[in-house]
């Protein structure tokens, strides 16, 4: 081994896993593969790229069609609107909920009856998500709870025969991300992550945009999360005992890529023809939550004098094996409007989503389309999804539709046996930036690799099914 390697070995050794061990308990306790995080002695350098596996790739999984798809939901928070949404959609059916909150099941009981559906089952205590799991009338368990829980739930769900859907991201550690990927290729169950903004309206025209060649080659894109959360964070009724805020105490990097980098990525074909080599990742130093803790709470409150570790703005750089790159941007904690950038570069054009939506296309790219042409582009190029789905999705709502979309097209996928538009591996690529973010933002930005969590299959896999316009009403 090198010099290098040597010291970049002890300097792991006492930035990340001395530092983290400060809060140790808070990040054994928020992922179940955190722990080999701490425990290991000898810290790798870098993670495995690849791991043996003990069952079959899941890529392009179908399963057996359901004629009725019967849901449990489990956290009523984000999982809420779900139940919503799910009442408006042929074919679905709540069967069980589950949350640690009574007024929080009560609510939804009272959304299903006043839709005039049968009552669900209901489930309040801790565990109580592994009876869930355990029911032999569920099919699907949709998994809106905090992060900590969203593996261990996952794979308990498959592993008792049901399809899961998690919320975002799926995991936040590596080891995790593979726990799910094992888990469905042990079960062939599918596991997707509810990456909600592949579904928004731009993003799904861009998606069809990139797929007929508009682009040319896409080499480049740029996603972000730029939501200021100072005051949901530190609001003691808000989040379930305030995990997000406890998040930020113990980790930096970006611990919420999945936003920017579902859609860019899907453009990219990641995953299908291309996939993550290595990043680097970069984090400012921490201000807003400390100065919106003393403005609110006083300067000697404790929530101005505790710690927070996550850096207020963090960008990432990805680079794929094919040569392009993907910036992630992450930044909760400043005053600035709501922004996830959705940035599509290629050889022949350009398009941008924040501030507004626009559009630069060869032979005149130094400017944007004029706001006729960019209509009359954005009309001939809406997505088949959003054409035939779009309009009863803005009318029940949820992020202005784009929920509405994804939960629909998740239920159509399940009823017709159809692959899923995302799968285990997407989640997988997407969530794992949450660790390895950390890794390099802790060791001076040098460049991580990613791991190949398709074990190859990349290389032969088609491009997902969205696009795909004979599976959209076959
Ligand atoms: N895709 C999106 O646009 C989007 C938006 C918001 C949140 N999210 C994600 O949704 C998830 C939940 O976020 P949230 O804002 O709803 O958080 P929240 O804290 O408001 O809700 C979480 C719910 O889980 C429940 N819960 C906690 N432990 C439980 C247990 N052991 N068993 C059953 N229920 C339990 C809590 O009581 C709470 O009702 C997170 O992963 C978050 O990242 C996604």
């Amino acid at each position: 081994m090198s010099v290098m390697r040597d010291n970049r070995r002890n300097f792991l050794k006492k930035t990340l896993y001395g530092g983290l061990a400060l809060g140790v308990t808070g990040y054994a306790g928020l992922a179940q593969g955190a722990n080999n995080l701490i425990k290991t002695n000898e810290a790798p350098d870098s993670v495995p790229v690849n791991r043996p596996g003990k069952g079959k790739s899941v890529m392009g999984l179908r399963c057996e069609p359901l004629s009725e798809v019967r849901i449990a939901v489990i956290g009523l928070g984000r999982g809420a609107g779900a139940v919503e949404r799910m009442l408006h959609i042929e074919g679905a059916k709540i069967v069980a909920l589950c949350d640690l909150q009574e007024n929080r099941l009560k609510g939804n009981q009272e959304r299903l009856k006043k839709a005039g559906h049968p009552e669900a089952v209901v489930y309040s205590g801790e565990e109580d998500w592994k009876k869930v799991c355990e029911r032999d009338d569920i099919d699907l368990i949709y998994n809106a709870t905090p992060w900590h829980l969203h593996v261990p739930v996952a794979v308990y769900a498959m592993k008792h025969g049901k399809h899961v859907v998690v919320e975002v991201p799926a995991a936040m550690t590596i080891d995790d991300c593979w726990a799910l990927v094992d888990t469905a290729e042990e079960t062939q169950r599918h596991c997707m992550m509810l990456e909600n903004c592949c579904y928004d309206f731009f993003e799904l025209a861009t998606l069809n945009m990139a797929r007929k060649g508009l682009f040319g080659e896409v080499y480049h894109g740029e996603g972000a999360y730029i939501h200021d959360l100072r005051e949901y964070k530190h609001n003691k009724t808000g989040y379930y005992k305030m995990w997000r805020l406890e998040y930020s105490k113990k980790h930096t990097g970006n611990p919420y890529p999945t936003h920017g980098l579902g859609p860019v990525a899907q453009i990219m074909g990641i995953n299908r023809g291309d996939r993550f080599d290595y990043l680097t990742s970069t984090s400012s130093n921490q201000y807003g939550l400390t100065l919106y803790a003393e403005n609110t709470f006083g300067k000697d409150s404790p929530e101005a004098k505790a710690t927070y570790k996550l850096g207020d703005m963090n960008q990432t750089v990805i680079r794929t094996v094919n040569g392009h790159t993907i910036v992630v941007v992450h930044d909760t904690t400043s005053p600035r409007p709501y922004d996830r950038i959705h940035k599509i570069s290629g050889t022949k054009g350009y398009a941008v989503k924040y501030p507004d939506e626009r559009i630069a296309l060869e032979p005149n790219a130094h400017e944007f389309l004029k706001p006729e042409e960019f209509k009359e582009l954005m009309k001939q190029y809406e997505h088949p999804l959003s054409k035939y789905i779009g309009e009863k999705a803005k009318s029940v709502g949820g992020h202005g539709g784009m929920d509405y979309i994804m939960d629909w097209r998740l239920i159509y996928c399940l009823r017709n046996g159809l692959p899923l538009d995302q799968d285990v591996y997407d989640a997988a690529a997407w969530s794992c930036i949450a660790e390895l973010s950390e890794r390099s933002v802790l060791n001076r930005s040098n460049s991580v690799d990613v791991p190949d969590f398709t074990r190859g299959e990349w290389k032969n896999a088609k491009p997902w099914p969205v696009i795909d316009m004979e599976t959209v009403f076959s």
